[in-house]
C-alpha cells in the first residue's frame, strides 16, 4: 500500500508535471516574475469558472479577506458577524483592522454559521457578516443574503475551503460559493482544493467599485504608479503561481469528483455505526469536501476519545487532524472581547468531537480500506 498522506500533492502534481513544469519554466524564461501574462490569463479564467465579472489576485486568503475589509471602508468598533467554529484567519483580520468580531454559533449538522444566530448578533453596530464554507460546504448563503438586505450589511463569503463549491437556490438557480455576496475571498495555499506552488489567493465581486477599490488596495492604494490615493497594502499572486494555478483550475471539478468519491466510500463505511456521525451533505450545496470530518458521539469524556483515535490511527501511520482545537472565541488573541455572557455550546460540543480523516484527489481503495478498518476498530 501507498503510504497514506493526509493530503497527497505529490502523487497529483505527478500527474500533471509535464504542462506545470513547462508553465513554470516559460515564466521563468520570461521573467516576468510579477504580474505577468499568466496572472492575467489565470484571473480571466477564474471570474469564467465562478461566474464574476471580476476576480483580484492577492498573495494569500488572508490577505483577501483583509483587503475585502478595508474595501468595505469598516472603521474601528464596525461589528462583524462570523463564526467562531473556523480557521483564524477568518477572525483575525477582524480584529487586526480594529473592527470587533461577534462570534456566532454553527449548525452542527453542516459546521457552517446559522441564519439564526447571525439575527440574534446585530446591533445597530453591526456593519458585516462573514459566512465561512467549512470543509468544502456552503454556508446557508440565500438566508444569509435577505438578512444583509433587510439590514443592510456586507457579506463576505470566506470561500477558501470551499471552491467549486455551488449553492442552489429555492428557486432552482444554482451559483458558485465566492459569487453570492458582495465578495468572496480564497486561498490557495497548497492543500487547499485548487492549491498553488506556496502562497496565493484571491477575491471575487460583481461590484465594479469595489473591483478597483481592492485593486488598489491590493497594490498600495495605488491609483497609477507612485499615486497612492488610499492605504493599501502589497499582496500579489506570483506569475509562477498564477500559471500552475491555471492548468489546476481546468481539473477542479475533477478534483471535486475525486474527493466526493473517497467520501462516499468513507460514508458506506461508517453508515450504521453508531458513534460516527458522517458529514451531512445539505441539499442546498455541492459539497467539494477539502475536508472529511467526522464527529465522535460519545458523551463520556469526548476529547479523550477523539484524541484517542488520532493516537491509534498515528500509529498505523494514518495522519489525522482536528480543526480547530480552539474555537475562535476561546483563543487568546481575541481574550479582550470575549463576552462574559458567551456561550456557543454547539461550538463547544463539535470542538470536543470532530476529526478530520485523510481527503484529497489520489486516496485510493486500498488506502481507503485500511483507514476505515482502522477507525471502526477504534471505534466500534
Ligand atoms: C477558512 C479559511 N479562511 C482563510 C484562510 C486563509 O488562507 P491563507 O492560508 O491562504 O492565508 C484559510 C486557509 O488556511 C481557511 O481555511
Amino acid at each position: 500500500m501507498r503510504p497514506i498522506q493526509m493530503v497527497d500533492t505529490k502523487n497529483q502534481y505527478q500527474k500533471i508535471k509535464a504542462e506545470v513544469d513547462k508553465a513554470v519554466i516559460d515564466v521563468m524564461d520570461s521573467t516576468a516574475f510579477i504580474n505577468g501574462k499568466p496572472v492575467h490569463e489565470f484571473t480571466a479564467a477564474l471570474s469564467d469558472y465562478i461566474g464574476v465579472k471580476h476576480t483580484i489576485p492577492c498573495a494569500n486568503g488572508t490577505d483577501a479577506l483583509q483587503i475585502a475589509m478595508m474595501a468595505m471602508g469598516l472603521q474601528p468598533g464596525d461589528e462583524v458577524i462570523t463564526p467562531s467554529f473556523t480557521y483564524i484567519a477568518t477572525t483575525e483580520v477582524i480584529a487586526l483592522l480594529r473592527l470587533t468580531p461577534v462570534f456566532v454559533e454553527v449548525d452542527e449538522k453542516t459546521f457552517c454559521v446559522t441564519a439564526d444566530s447571525i439575527k440574534k448578533a446585530i446591533t445597530p453596530k453591526t456593519k458585516a457578516i462573514v459566512p465561512v464554507h467549512l470543509y468544502g460546504q456552503s454556508a446557508p448563503m440565500e438566508e444569509i443574503m435577505a438578512i444583509a438586505k433587510e439590514h443592510n450589511l456586507f457579506v463576505i463569503e470566506d470561500n477558501a475551503q470551499a471552491i467549486g463549491s455551488e449553492y442552489i437556490f429555492s428557486d432552482g438557480t444554482k451559483k458558485k460559493t465566492g459569487a453570492i455576496g458582495h465578495i468572496g475571498s480564497t486561498s490557495f495555499y497548497p492543500s487547499k482544493n485548487l492549491g498553488g506552488f506556496g502562497d496565493g489567493g484571491a477575491l471575487f465581486t460583481n461590484d465594479d467599485e469595489l473591483a478597483v477599490k481592492m485593486k488598489m488596495i491590493a497594490n498600495h492604494g495605488q491609483s497609477k504608479q507612485y499615486y497612492h490615493d488610499i492605504v493599501g497594502c502589497n499582496s500579489r499572486l506570483d506569475t509562477i503561481q498564477a500559471a500552475v494555478l491555471n492548468i489546476k483550475l481546468k481539473h477542479l471539478d475533477h478534483y471535486a469528483d475525486a474527493r466526493r468519491a473517497a467520501a462516499d466510500y468513507y460514508d458506506k463505511a461508517f453508515a450504521g455505526n453508531k458513534k460516527i456521525i458522517t458529514p451531512f451533505r445539505a441539499a442546498y450545496s455541492k459539497h467539494v469536501f477539502h475536508q472529511y470530518t467526522i464527529v465522535l458521539k460519545v458523551n463520556d469524556k469526548p476529547a479523550e476519545f477523539r484524541n484517542g483515535l488520532k493516537e491509534f490511527l498515528a500509529k498505523h501511520s494514518i495522519p489525522a487532524m482536528i480543526y480547530y482545537p480552539v474555537p475562535g472565541h476561546k483563543q487568546k488573541m481575541f481574550e479582550s472581547f470575549a463576552k462574559q455572557d458567551l456561550s456557543l455550546q454547539v461550538t463547544d460540543w463539535l470542538n470536543d468531537r470532530v476529526i478530520s480523516l485523510p481527503m484529497h484527489t489520489e486516496l485510493d481503495s486500498e488506502q481507503l480500506a485500511f483507514i476505515t478498518t482502522k477507525i471502526l476498530e477504534y471505534v466500534q
